[in-house]
Parts: C-alpha cells; structure tokens; sequence
C-alpha cells in the first residue's frame, strides 16, 4: 500500500488520482494509500461509499460519474478500487464508462477481491431484477494486493474466499488443493493468493469474454446461486459455492464421471474451513434457480462437473436432465 505510486507510476502517468472506497476500508486503509499516492506527486481525490452488496446499485454508480465530473477528472486521470469485490466491480464500471472509458486500478482487500473478482476485467452493477445484470469486460492497469489487509477481515468475509481459492485446487491444481488440505485456515497466503491469481490470469488470457474455458470457474456457482437466491441472500456466496461444489461434485459421481473418494476429500476439505458440503434446500428449489442463471444458452446449461482434483469438465446438459442431476447430490 505504501508503494503503491511506484506501482502505478510502472503503467501509467495520471496526473490526479480518484481513491473510490467503502466506509469498512477507506477508515482503515485509506490515509496510508492518499499518502503514498501525494508523496509521489499525484492530486488525490476520495469518494466514499456505505459498504456492502446493496450500494453496488445505479445510485451509487451516477454518484460516482458526478463527483468525477464535478472534479473535472479526464483520461488522463486514474480511477483507484480500494476494497472488496463491491468496491472494484463498481469503480471498474464507472471507470469502463466514465468518457467513454478512463484507466482504473485494483486494490483488493478481501480474500475474494484478491483471488477472484480484482482478476479479469470483469465490472458491473446490479438491478433490482438481480445481480451484476449491467456491466462491461474492461481490464485495470495494474491490480495490487496487499497481504497486510486480510489481517482485518471478520473471519465469515475471509471464510468466504476460502471456498473460492478451495474451488481453484478442484479445478485446476492438485498441489494447491493438498496445500489447503495439509494447512487450513493456516495456509501459506503468498503462495495460495499468487498461485490462484496466476491460474485465474491464465484462464482470462485463453477466453476473456466467458465463451468457453472461463466458464469452469463457475464450477459450484449454479447450485450455489440457487443456494444464495433462495436464502434471500442470507447464505453468504462463499458458504453457498461451497455448498454447490461438493453437491455437484456428488452428483458427479453418482452419473460415473467421478470416483466417490473425490467428494469425500473435498467435503474434509471443506469441513476444516468450516463451510458447508450440503443444503436443506429441495432439489425442486434449486432447479428453480438453475434455470434462471443467466449463463444458460439456449436448451443447455452448462454444468461444471470434477472428474478428479484439479481436472473438471464443461457439460452442456439439457434442462430436463438438470433436475435429476442435482437431485443425485443432495
Ligand atoms: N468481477 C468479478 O469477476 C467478480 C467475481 C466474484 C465476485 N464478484 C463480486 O464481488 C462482490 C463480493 O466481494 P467481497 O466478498 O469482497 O465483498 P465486499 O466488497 O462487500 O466486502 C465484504 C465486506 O468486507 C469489508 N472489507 C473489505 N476489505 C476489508 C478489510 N481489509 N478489512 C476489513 N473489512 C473489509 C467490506 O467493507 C464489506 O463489508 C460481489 O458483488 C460479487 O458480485 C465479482
Ligand atoms: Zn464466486
């Protein structure tokens, strides 16, 4: 954080820089990222938003266009995510839209933010009809993590990017999964926030606009958004992926694309975090809110499903087949 003007001054020249924050992490972080960023020579300006999901709307993003306009920021000037995946998928659409698209930074904060959402360019907002419904691919210059902040989190927000960095050792990484297995909650933050960020960069690299290859990072998201839905959000997302993957991981033994043991390590796995492997929720729910995921094309959804750790699949499956497929894991 310190740093962070010899960073930004790597990729790119602004003269004022725009720290966007929420009100957990601009108090804490805040003031020692103005202060680097001004002892590098840069103007800075701060806006600050009441944290949490229910800011990410279009009443806070007209907000931020206004303070931008009003200070008279051009493309010349930089945009700064200081905080969790609310903060950066936000100031990544302002900053995608804002002249028709002025260069933005991410400072991640949270688990999640650090491994998954500062990671690829993907920004949005929600309606009212649902989340992240408006938004744009548009990449950041540069994204900074620093380890330090995670000190701060409550344990259920670094919980929840657990089942996230547990999801990348099950689709991609053996070593990395039996790292998590071996450590826990003590596992080795440099290794598993740059190991995820590496395998999260290649993915994006191969497919960056989501029509293929970057779909298996979906893998526990369709029951897991069927999970969070129906909870009326009350299931955090970390705790519903969770959730989705050891049911989907289930079911994908019961259809013989994978071996029992598979499910029952990743349910150990999970259950030394403290996250869940199942849901009281009916299969009936569920499908109910696989069918309106908005990753569905056509008559197909495409179902992530393990094979072994560090080896899953992109299933097209037909909808009617959708049912008895979460059924089988629960
Ligand atoms: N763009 C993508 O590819 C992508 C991927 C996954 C998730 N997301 C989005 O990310 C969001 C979830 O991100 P999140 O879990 O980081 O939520 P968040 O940004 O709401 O952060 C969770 C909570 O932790 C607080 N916080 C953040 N950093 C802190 C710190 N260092 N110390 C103390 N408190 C801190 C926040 O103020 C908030 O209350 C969702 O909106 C989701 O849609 C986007
Ligand atoms: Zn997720």
């Amino acid at each position: 954080m310190e740093n962070a003007g010899t960073y930004i001054a790597r990729v790119c020249n602004p003269s004022t820089c725009v720290i966007i924050s929420d009100s957990n992490v601009f108090p804490l972080y805040g003031n020692i990222l103005a202060d680097a960023l001004k002892s590098s020579g840069y103007q800075v300006y701060t806006f600050v938003f009441s944290a949490g999901e229910t800011s990410k709307n279009a009443k806070t993003y007209i907000e931020i266009l206004e303070f931008l306009a009003s200070k008279k920021i051009t493309r010349s000037d930089l945009l700064i995510a200081l905080g969790g995946g609310v903060v950066g998928d936000i100031t990544g659409f302002a900053a995608a839209t804002y002249l028709r698209g002025i260069p933005y930074v991410q400072i991640p904060t949270t688990l999640l933010a650090m491994v998954d959402s500062s990671v690829g360019g993907k920004t949005a907002i929600d309606l009212q009809a649902g989340k992240n419904l408006v938004g744009a691919f548009y990449q950041p210059k540069v994204v900074l993590c620093d380890l330090r902040a995670l000190d701060s989190l409550s344990p259920a927000v670094f919980q929840d990017g657990c089942a996230e960095v547990i999801k990348y050792g099950m689709l991609y990484d053996p070593i990395l999964f039996d790292h998590l297995a071996e450590h826990n909650v003590n596992f080795s933050r440099e290794y598993v926030i740059a190991r995820c960020v590496e395998l999260k960069a290649d993915v994006v690299c191969h497919d960056e606009f989501d029509r293929g290859e970057r779909q298996k990072l979906n893998l526990g998201h369709t029951i897991g958004h069927g999970i969070e839905s129906a909870s009326s959000y009350r299931i955090s997302h970390g705790q519903a992926v969770a959730a989705g993957m050891a049911i989907i991981t289930k079911a994908a033994c019961s259809i013989g694309e994978c071996d029992f043991t598979v499910y029952q390590l990743l349910c150990r796995v999970l259950e030394h975090f403290c996250l869940p492997c199942s849901t009281d929720y009916s299969s009936d729910t569920l499908f109910e809110s696989a069918l309106s995921d908005k990753k569905r094309s056509g008559k197909t959804v495409n179902l992530i499903i393990p094979r072994e750790v560090g080896n899953c699949i992109i299933m097209p499956t037909p909808i009617n087949r959708v049912h008895s497929i979460i059924e089988a894991g629960l």
